[in-house]
C-alpha cells in the first residue's frame, strides 16, 4: 500500500489573504465544495477571529461540507482559539491550526518577546486548544529563519504539549529546496518525540521554489503538505497544490510509494472555479492548469505528439480534466449529446439547471458553428452559480465611434414589467453599466475588468470577468457572449443581482 501525503488546502485562507482575492461566505462554500470535490484531506477555511464574516464563513463551511477535516487558524492566543473552536466544533472533524513565530527577527521586532516567552506562549496555546479539539496543529511561524537549535526545542515542547501536526512554514519564501530538505531532516534527527506527529510543510513562492521546497521536504520525510489551487497567496503566493499532486503522481520513480487522494481530473474544473471567484486570471503558462501548458505550436512538436503522445507530453490532459477544444457540440446537436458531453466533463446538473443551461446552449449555437468544451464548461459554470436574477436583460443597444460620445439604451426586465434607460459613458460598457445603475438605484465602482476569448476563432464566446464595489461589498461576477458588449453587460448585471439576493 501506497503512503498518502497529506493535501492541506489553505485556498481559503492564505490564498485568499492575496491582495484582491476576497471571497464572500457563498463563494467561500462553492470553493470548499470544489475542493472536498477534488479529495483534498484538509480545507483550512479562514482565520475566524480576523472578521465576523470570517468567522461565520468558517463555521458555514464547517456546516456544510462532508469530508474533509475543516480547520480555522488562530494565533497563540486565547481569544483566537476561542473563536477558531466556535467556528469549526460542527464539522465532523474540526482542526485547530496555532501559530506563533519563533525566528529571531519575528520575535524581537514583531513580538517583542524573549525565546523563553515563546516557548511557554506555544506551550499553553497548544494546551489550551487541546482542550477543545483532538486535532491541533502548531506552526513556528518563519521557521526556515529561525535557529534550530530553538525551532527544535519549540517542536519537541509542542507535540509534549498535544499537537498532532508540526508545521514548518517557510513564511517569507526564503529557503532553497536542499535547505529546506536538510531542515526537515534535521527536525527528525533532533526532536525525540517527531514520531508523535505529522511534519507538514509550508512554503511561499517569493524565490519561485514555493513548489520546489514542499517536494523536497517530501523527500525528507513530511507527509504534509500545504498549499493553494492554483499557488494563490499572500505576496507571490503558496506552492501550488495542483503542481505538487501532479509532481508526485508524475515522478514515481523519484516519489516511490507515495501518494496523494486527489482525484486529478477534477484539478482543471476547481482550478477554473477558483480563478472565477477570487477574479485570478491564471497565465497562460502556468504548469498544469494554463491554456499552454498542454498546447504544442512548433511543427516538430506536433509532429513527434501525432506521432506519440509521450514524445512532448508528461501528463495527458485528460487525467487533469483538461479536454481541450476540441469540435463537440453544434447547431444540431440535441438535449442527449449535450448531457452526455456534459458528464464527460464531470457536471452534474439538477434538472431546473440543465434546463437552462440547454437553453443558452441553444441560443449560443444560433450565433457560433462551433461550440467546443470550454464554451460548454463556460455556460454550465454560469448555471450552477447563478442567483435567481431579480433582474433580467431584455436588449440593449450602444451608438459608439471615433467622432461621438458613446450611447446605451438598455432594456431590463424586472418580474413582467420592462424598464428602459439611457445613459452616456466613457465608453459603450461604461454607458451600459451607467444605464443599469439608473434602472436598479446601484452605484457600482468597477474595481477590476478582464475580458477573454473562451476558445479561438472570430466568433469566439467572449467571457468578462469583473469585481466591484456595491455598497462597500465587493463582488465578482461573469458574464459571457459572443458580443463582448453583451458579455460585459450580463457580468454587471449579475453582480447587481448577486448585491440584490
Ligand atoms: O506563512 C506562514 O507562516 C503562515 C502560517 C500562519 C502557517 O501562513
Ligand atoms: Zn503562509
Amino acid at each position: 500500500m501506497d503512503e498518502k501525503i497529506i493535501i492541506f488546502d489553505t485556498t481559503l485562507r492564505d490564498g485568499e489573504q492575496a491582495p484582491g482575492a476576497s471571497l464572500n461566505e457563498k463563494e467561500k462554500i462553492e470553493v470548499a465544495q470544489g475542493l472536498a470535490n477534488l479529495g483534498v484531506d484538509i480545507i483550512e477555511a479562514g482565520f475566524p477571529i480576523s472578521s465576523k464574516g470570517d468567522f461565520e464563513a468558517v463555521r458555514a463551511i464547517a456546516k456544510a461540507i462532508k469530508g474533509p477535516v475543516i480547520c480555522g487558524l488562530a494565533r497563540a492566543i486565547k481569544k483566537d482559539i476561542e473563536a477558531a473552536a466556535a467556528a469549526t466544533k460542527i464539522a465532523r472533524r474540526p482542526r485547530i491550526h496555532v501559530f506563533l513565530a519563533t525566528s529571531k527577527i519575528h520575535m524581537q521586532y514583531k513580538l517583542k518577546k524573549a525565546e523563553s516567552e515563546i516557548l511557554r506562549l506555544a506551550v499553553e496555546s497548544v494546551k489550551y486548544a487541546r482542550k477543545f479539539c483532538k486535532d491541533v496543529e502548531f506552526s513556528p511561524e518563519d521557521a526556515s529563519r529561525s535557529e534550530r537549535a530553538f525551532l527544535f526545542q519549540v517542536v519537541e515542547a509542542v507535540i509534549a504539549a498535544g499537537a498532532t501536526t508540526v508545521n514548518i512554514p517557510d513564511t517569507v519564501g526564503y529557503t532553497e529546496p536542499q535547505e529546506y530538505g536538510s531542515l526537515i531532516q534535521a527536525i527528525k534527527n533532533n526532536v525525540p518525540n517527531i514520531e508523535k506527529a505529522i511534519i507538514s510543510v509550508h512554503c511561499h513562492n517569493d524565490l519561485g521554489l514555493a513548489t520546489a521546497n514542499s517536494l523536497e521536504a517530501v523527500k525528507s520525510g513530511a507527509r504534509q503538505v500545504e498549499c493553494t489551487i492554483n499557488g494563490i497567496g499572500e505576496r507571490a503566493g503558496n506552492a501550488s497544490l495542483e503542481e505538487i499532486v501532479m509532481a508526485i503522481d508524475t515522478r514515481k520513480d523519484i516519489f516511490p510509494g507515495l501518494t496523494t487522494g486527489i482525484k486529478k481530473n477534477q484539478i482543471y474544473k476547481t482550478s477554473r472555479l477558483v480563478s472565477r471567484l477570487t477574479g485570478f486570471a491564471i497565465a497562460p503558462n502556468k504548469a498544469i492548469v494554463g491554456t499552454n501548458a498542454f498546447r504544442h505550436e512548433s511543427g516538430i512538436h506536433q509532429d513527434g505528439v501525432l506521432k506519440e503522445r509521450s514524445t512532448y507530453e508528461i501528463i495527458k490532459p485528460s487525467d487533469v480534466g483538461f479536454h481541450g477544444t476540441g469540435l463537440v457540440l453544434g447547431k444540431h446537436s440535441g438535449r442527449h449529446a449535450f448531457i452526455e458531453r456534459l458528464k464527460a466533463l464531470g457536471f452534474h446538473l439538477e434538472k431546473k439547471q440543465l434546463e437552462v443551461a440547454f437553453e443558452r446552449f441553444k441560443q449560443l449555437a444560433d450565433r457560433k458553428k462551433n461550440i467546443f468544451d470550454d464554451d460548454l464548461m463556460s455556460i454550465v459554470e454560469d448555471q450552477i452559480r447563478a442567483v435567481t436574477p431579480l433582474w433580467k436583460l431584455e436588449s440593449f443597444e450602444v451608438n459608439s465611434g471615433t467622432k461621438i460620445s458613446p450611447k446605451a439604451i438598455v432594456r431590463l426586465k424586472k418580474k413582467e414589467k420592462i424598464l428602459q434607460a439611457e445613459s452616456q459613458g466613457d465608453g459603450p460598457v461604461d454607458a451600459c453599466f451607467k444605464a443599469i445603475d439608473k434602472m436598479t438605484g446601484t452605484r457600482g465602482e468597477l474595481l477590476d475588468y478582464r475580458l477573454e476569448a473562451v476558445t479561438q476563432g472570430k466568433d469566439a464566446l467572449g467571457e468578462v470577468n469583473i469585481k466591484v464595489k456595491i455598497k462597500n461589498q465587493v463582488i465578482s461576477a461573469r458574464g459571457s457572449s459572443t458580443d463582448i458588449i453583451e458579455a460585459s453587460l450580463l457580468a454587471y448585471l449579475n453582480a447587481v443581482n448577486k448585491h440584490a439576493a
